[in-house]
């Protein structure tokens, strides 16, 4: 099945660029570095997989270190990189930076796992209450695709009863699904849609790869339908007549009682 999430592949002519090593050892982003909502690209940032400053992402830097790191297959990859060169605000960009990817509603969008929404404050940055509640939904040692579901589902709930500007776009609900089909089956197994819970906790609270817990980088690619059907999974998983959360308006415009 393709991917609802990746309609778009380019393909783009190749240079030279020498990957790093599979296994870049990790350093905290300096002063200078930048970072955004992404705890997956911030780690392979601080592995020097991408560049440790977080800018000049080319889409060959993109396709060596989400090969390198994760054997993510390429055509994947430009996928990928086509979305995120939309967050440079320069148009025609070849490249973007970390921090691009932080601009709200363009990719970044309201319900994350473990960012707050852009209306309550910065929405790149790891924010614990807000992983908490995503933490208490992953209720065994190893997350199944339903805890991931339900994790989901609470996070968009939590954010549409609260934010008061809440929106998620077709797009933004599109990368909602994916982002959570990835950590269980890029970080995981993509075949049983299992991940140790302690390998996704801690990536996201340091932004490190679980290499001393036991993660190593899948044996098999990764393809863009490995990415579908997991998100295929993680929808059908959830007990709802259609996917919740989606709002592609301004919520204070729509709802209101019309006897009123
Ligand atoms: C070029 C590749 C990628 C791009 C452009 C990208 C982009 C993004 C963006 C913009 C967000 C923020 C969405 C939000 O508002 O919550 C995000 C979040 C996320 N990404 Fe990535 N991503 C990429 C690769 C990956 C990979 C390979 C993984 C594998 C595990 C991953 C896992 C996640 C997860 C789990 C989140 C959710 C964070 C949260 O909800 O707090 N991403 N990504």
């Amino acid at each position: 099945m393709k991917s609802v999430y990746l309609p778009v592949v380019v393909a783009f002519g190749s240079t030279v660029y020498s990957a790093p090593s599979s296994t870049a050892p990790w350093t905290a982003p300096g002063t200078t570095d930048v970072r955004g909502p992404c705890p997956m690209l911030n780690t392979l940032a601080n592995h020097g997989f991408l560049p440790h400053t977080g800018k000049g992402i080319t889409v060959n830097k993109t396709i060596d270190a989400l090969g390198t790191a994760l054997n993510i297959d390429s055509a994947l990859s430009v996928e990928l990189f086509n979305f995120a060169v939309t967050t440079n605000p320069t148009p025609n960009s070849t490249y973007f930076d970390l921090n691009d990817l932080s601009r709200h509603n363009i990719l970044e969008h309201d319900g994350s796992l473990s960012r707050q929404d852009a209306y309550f404050g910065p929405p790149d940055v790891f924010n614990e209450a807000v992983f908490n509640q995503t933490k208490s939904y992953w209720t065994g040692d190893t997350i199944t695709v339903q805890m991931a579901s339900n994790a989901r589902v609470a996070r968009l709930m939590t954010s549409n009863l609260t934010n008061p500007e809440y929106s998620l776009s077709d797009l933004g609900s599109a990368f909602s699904i994916g982002e959570s089909g990835a950590y269980v089956a890029i970080l995981g197994d993509k075949v049983s849609g299992t991940v140790p819970k302690a390998w996704v906790e801690y990536l996201f609270e340091n932004e490190r790869l679980p290499y001393e817990l036991g993660f190593t980088k899948a044996k098999e690619p990764f393809v863009a339908d490995d990415l579908g059907d997991m998100m295929n999974r993680i929808v059908a998983a959830e007990h709802f007549p259609q996917s919740p959360g989606k709002v592609a308006v301004d919520k204070r415009s729509v709802g209101r009682c019309p006897y009123h």
